[in-house]
This record gives structure tokens, C-alpha cells and sequence, in this order.
């Protein structure tokens, strides 16, 4: 979750700190700070609360040096408070540790280094016994201190070390969670998401699970957990800076929700041979693999498990194959029935997140085909997948997931149809189609966009509402999910989703006079029931905004207000109708004056459980 930086090379160290911190604010952003070395002395200087708090006190205060660490942080143990941001030291600042992840058995470390050592602990965190435990093990020799410190340390870490004692050095080292190293002449980068050192360097390499990394000026050297030197392929970053800037937007969010014709388009079209047929590139499942799979899941979480919901239902109805959906954090805790008949589909933006990542190898260690739906290229889900569908979205920056979902939404169609049309679920005729009518969904989408004045209309109106309810039936009820999702994280108003037909049993107790209402009614064959849902609701004084496909104007005789969708099949609404409460989401949380790209106690990329 927390954002890591290091610099070694002939600049100025802080100011390559502070922008590569900048582009990995969305990982974590309640403290920040730096460790630079100059002149036999370790200075560390770290603040509670957003980069521009260190950034000021930078600017007041300079420190000079040309090699240091930096750190922004999403707290899990200990409060945000300047003592417990990163950087850590030992006692006699000699060494600064930067670390992103969770040290599980940090309590036991601490325990037994105040039973070995006369050391006193400054701060709450786990990240401290980092910085006393390598202090404990160091002989002159960094490397080997970090080595034999990490052989004690238990559960997800990226951590980057400076030595004031050897000052022409960065250690670092990587167990589930990311790291990259930035290739430079003369200078070297480490980072944990490529962003940070966009502006720096294309040549990147991308650190494995165990692997250690000694950055000087002139080197990069990479060990495996033996302490052998390990080779590996510079990775060449493709997309440039501008695509991880706003661009001119006023927020990520906003942009990345405009780039979604684009994205849409691309994750399509780059997939379709000269026949117009679809062609898996990273995906190898052939006829007999489809055949002996009796079972799929889909796990994820958050945005990408509503996307999840969606390729269900695709799935099924396309290669009629049983699906289930699962919250990764849960997967993995239910003793699930797996086996080497089973594929297991990971959803996943930054490919990252822990939850997902874990439930993926526990379907692995029971012989399951790993299928990955990921954004980031050469991020953990999608190596330690069998398969790879990359959503080519491009770097989503914005903590609310927009335009990642409806790539995962157009790629849940693409492997559904791939899937009906090799196992014979699907004629030829109905999947050419059905790819036809793919295609036309990002100008659809563009079609929906143009109309975000109707959009801001509504928003300014229910803005300060504190009750808000999406319903839906059928795919509907998925995009219902997604839509108080992304209303909730951004805005804070408490949200929920229901199915529409659940109302009576409970929830419909709720309703009162002026409660909003977003009802999706895209669905043809449920569409006379969501009016009457919408009727029942309208009758306890609900203010409903409806989303319908267009020509179905009696709606609005009973929606005080109806957005509709282009029209298209039942089956691929999804798509098009999770853009207006994407913008919905957006305008509200803007006229509430919230930090629409930052919101409070989240982070882009969950890294821990
Ligand atoms: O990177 P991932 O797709 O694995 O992330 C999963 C969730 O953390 C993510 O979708 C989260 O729910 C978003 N903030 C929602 O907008």
C-alpha cells in the first residue's frame, strides 16, 4: 500500500524523491518522508499528513546528497503521526528502512531484540524492528545484515535500506510485495510501481518474490535468496508519462472515466485477427482444456469483484460452464472444493493485491489453471498466472477503479465468447454477432460521456443526500454494486446496493421521503418488473433517477429523472451503464469537496490483507 523510492547517482537525491513520491501518492498518502546521506551523516526528515508537508519543509530546510530513500504510507500499525512514518532507524542513525507491506511477526522480533540488545523502540510500527534488526546483525557488511535480518522477518515486505556507513549503496529486497529497479547511466532508481520513474527511465528491471537488489551508481546486481547472482531481462516500459498525467483533467478520475471509449477500443480491437475473429493472445486454453474444466471461479475484490459478477453471467450464458464469484479475502478461508478441473479466473487492476494473490495460489496448490484478467503488465497475479488477458487500460491512477472495470468487462466478453465459440456453446453466426456489436460499444460510450451536463444536473441537486440506494435486477444488480461502491469511496455518503427484488424483504423499510433512488433498468425481459420496484419505492417518497435503454419512455412517467443507455444487447449494458454512475460518483463527490482521487483511508494498491 505505501509507496517506495530510492535514488543513488550525481543528483540532488531529494528532488527525484519528491517526484517519484508524487506519482506513487495514490499507494498511500497520510505521512511521508526521506533518509538522504551526505557527508558521513544519515539525515532523515518525515511528516504526518500529504508529500506536500515534507515537500515544504524540504524546501525550507534543503538537504543535500546524492543518495537516498523516500516513503509515502498508508498506516497499518501505529496512527499516522510523524513518529511513525517512514523512514526507520536504528538507535545510532546509521541505518534508514523504507518498507511497504505488513512484518507479521513483528511482536516477536521486538521482543527478542530487547531481550538480545539494549534497544529502545521510538514508534508503533512493525517497519521499526526492521531498521534494529539488520542494526543487530550489522558487521561492516550491509548486504549480509540485511540477509540474515529478512531470514527472521515473517510476511509481505518491499524494503529499501541506506548505511550512512556505506553510503554507496541501496539494499533492497522483495517478498510479495512490488519492487521494480530503475536503469539509469550513472544513476540508479528503485521504486515500487513504474510511475515514479517514468521521467528517469524506460529500462526497468522487475524484482521476483526473495530476490535481493544492490543498487550503486554504476550497478545493479540481483541475488536470490541463496545469495547467487541472478540475470534478468530489462523490461521496456512502452506507455509514456503524459498517459500517467492528468492531462489537462482536473482529476484522474475524471480523465481515466473519459479514456474508456479508448481503453475499450483497445483491449478489443488489438484481439481481433484479420478475420474479425477474437485471438487470445496470452491465452493458450485449447478445446480439451474446455472441455475437462467442470468448474470456474472468479475472485477479486472491490471494483474488479463487480466485474467478476458480470463475467459470471457472461460466462455461463455464453460457454455454459458453472461459474462462482468469490471476495478474495474469503476464497481462501473457505476450504473451496479445486481441483486440476477447475479454472480460476483473477481479476485484478494492479495486479498486486494481496487478497487475490493469495486466494490465487491456493487455487494453484490444488491444481488449478490460473486464468489472470490484469491491468499491469509484469505485475505478481499476472506471472504467477498460467494465462494472461491484459486489460491495456493504461495506468489507472485514481484509487476509484473506472476505466480498469470496463476493460475487464469487455475482456470477461471477449474470453466468454472465445470460450462458446470453441466448445460449441455458440454458433459462428450469433458470435460474429456479438462481435460486431462489441465494437460498437466504445462509441456508445462516448455517446453516454458527451451527456455529463445531465449527469452534473442530478449531482448538484442530491449532493448533500445521505441516503442513497442502487437497485437493479440481473446484470442490473451488479452494476448496482459497482455504482455504491464508487459513490461511497469517493463521496462517504452511505450507500448501498440491492437486488431489486429483495426490496420487499426489508429494505424497502428504509424508504422515506426524499431517499435517492438509482434504478437500473436495462434489462428487456426484467424491465416491467424494475418499473414496478420503482413504483414501490416511488410510493414511500423516493426520488429515483433511472437508468434505462433508450425507447423505453413510459419509464419516465414514474423516474423523476431517466439517463438512457444506447441500445444493445441485455448482456453488454453492463458496460454502458456504469458510466453514468461513474460520473454521477465524481460530480457528487466534487460538489461535496472531497479529494476525489486521494479518498481518505484507501489506497490504489492493497498490498496487505
Ligand atoms: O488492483 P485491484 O483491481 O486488485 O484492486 C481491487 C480493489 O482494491 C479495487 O477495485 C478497489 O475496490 C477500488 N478502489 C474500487 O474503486
Amino acid at each position: 500500500m505505501c509507496g517506495i523510492v530510492g535514488y543513488i547517482g550525481e543528483k540532488q537525491a531529494t528532488n527525484i524523491l519528491i517526484d517519484g513520491l508524487s506519482k506513487l501518492e495514490y499507494r498511500g498518502y497520510d505521512s511521508a518522508g526521506v533518509a538522504i546521506i551526505n557527508n558521513n551523516k544519515l539525515n532523515v526528515r518525515k511528516f504526518k499528513g500529504r508529500l506536500s508537508v515534507l515537500e515544504e519543509d524540504l524546501r525550507q530546510n534543503e538537504i543535500q546528497g546524492n543518495i537516498g530513500i523516500g516513503h509515502t504510507r498508508w498506516a497499518t500499525h501505529g496512527e499516522p503521526s510523524d513518529v511513525n512514518s517512514h523512514p526507520h532507524t536504528n538507535c545510532t542513525n546509521d541505518i534508514a528502512v523504507i518498507h511497504n507491506g505488513i512484518i507479521e511477526n513483528y511482536m516477536k522480533i521486538k521482543k527478542w531484540l530487547e531481550e538480545v540488545s539494549d534497544v529502545t523502540f521510538k514508534s508503533e510500527t512493525d517497519t521499526e524492528v526492521i531498521a534494529h534488526l539488520i542494526d543487530y546483525f550489522y558487521e561492516g557488511d550491509l548486504v549480509d545484515a540485511v540477509y540474515k535480518a529478512v531470514e527472521k522477518m515473517e510476511g509481505a515486505y518491499a524494503i529499501g535500506v541506506v548505511c550512512k556507513k556505506e553510503p554507496d549503496k541501496i539494499v533492497a529486497v522483495r517478498k510479495d510485495s512490488p519492487l521494480i529497479v530503475g536503469i539509469g547511466k550513472g544513476e540508479n532508481f528503485l521504486a515500487s510501481d513504474i510511475p515514479a520513474l517514468l521521467k528517469y527511465t524506460r529500462e526497468v528491471y522487475l524484482i521476483e518474490n526473495d530476490e535481493f537488489v544492490v543498487l550503486t551508481k554504476e550497478d545493479i546486481k540481483i541475488f536470490n535468496e541463496f545469495r547467487q547472482e541472478v540475470k534478468r531481462d530489462v523490461f521496456k516500459v512502452t506507455w509514456d508519462v503524459e498517459s500517467a498525467e492528468k492531462d489537462g483533467y482536473e482529476h484522474f478520475m475524471i480523465k481515466e472515466i473519459n479514456e474508456q471509449p479508448k481503453g475499450t477500443k483497445e483491449t478489443l480491437q488489438r484481439r481481433l485477427d484479420d478475420n474479425g475473429d477474437i485471438y487470445l493472445d496470452g491465452i493458450k486454453i485449447t478445446k480439451e482444456d474446455l472441455e475437462n474444466i467442470n468448474k470456474v471461479y472468479i475472485v477479486a475484490c472491490g471494483t474488479a469483484y463487480h466485474a467478476g459478477l458480470v463475467g459470471r453471467s457472461i460466462i455461463e450464458k455464453y460457454a455454459r460452464i458453472s461459474v462462482e464469484v468469490d471476495i478474495a479475502s474469503e476464497f481462501r478461508y473457505r476450504n473451496p472444493i479445486i481441483d486440476e478441473h477447475t479454472l480460476f479466473i483473477a481479476v485484478s487492476q494492479s495486479g498486486e493485491t494481496l487478497d487475490t494473490l493469495a486466494a490465487l495460489r491456493e487455487a494453484k496448490k490444488h491444481g488449478a489453471r490460473i486464468l489472470s484478467l490484469v491491468n499491469v503488465v509484469g505485475s505478481s497475479v499476472a506471472r504467477e498466472s498460467h494465462d494472461v488477458f491484459y486489460t491495456w487500460a493504461g495506468p489507472e491512477i485514481a484509487v476509484a477503479s473506472t476505466k480498469a472495470f470496463t476493460t475487464q468487462l469487455m475482456a470477461f466478453n471477449m474470453i466468454a465468447l472465445h470460450m462458446g465459440l470453441t466448445k460449441g456453446t455458440l454458433t459462428k453466426e450469433r458470435y460474429t454477432n456479438l462481435i460486431g456489436r462489441l465494437k460498437e460499444l466504445p462509441n456508445k460510450i462516448q455517446t453516454l460521456l458527451d451527456q455529463y451536463e445531465l449527469i452534473q444536473e442530478v449531482a448538484d441537486k442530491q449532493f448533500n443526500n445521505e441516503k442513497v440506494f442502487f437497485m437493479g435486477r440481473g446484470i442490473d444488480v451488479e452494476i448496482a454494486k459497482e455504482g455504491s461502491l464508487k459513490l461511497k469511496e469517493i463521496s462517504y455518503i452511505n450507500s448501498f446496493a440491492i437486488a431489486a427484488g429483495e426490496l420487499k424483504h426489508g429494505t424497502i423499510a428504509l424508504i422515506e421521503d426524499e431517499t435517492f433512488v438509482i434504478a437500473l433498468a436495462t434489462q428487456d425481459r426484467l424491465y416491467e418488473k424494475m418499473l414496478s420496484n420503482i413504483k414501490e419505492v416511488k410510493a414511500r417518497g423516493a426520488h429515483v433517477l433511472a437508468i434505462a435503454k433508450e425507447n423505453n419512455e413510459e419509464i419516465e412517467k414514474i423516474a423523476d429523472k431517466v439517463i438512457y443507455i444506447p441500445e444493445t444487447e441485455d448482456e453488454l449494458t453492463a458496460i454502458l451503464s456504469v458510466i453514468p454512475l461513474q460520473l454521477l460518483s465524481y460530480y457528487i463527490a466534487v460538489a461535496r469537496g472531497c479529494d476525489v482521487d486521494k479518498p481518505r483511508n484507501l489506497a490504489k494498491s492493497v498490498t496487505v490483507e
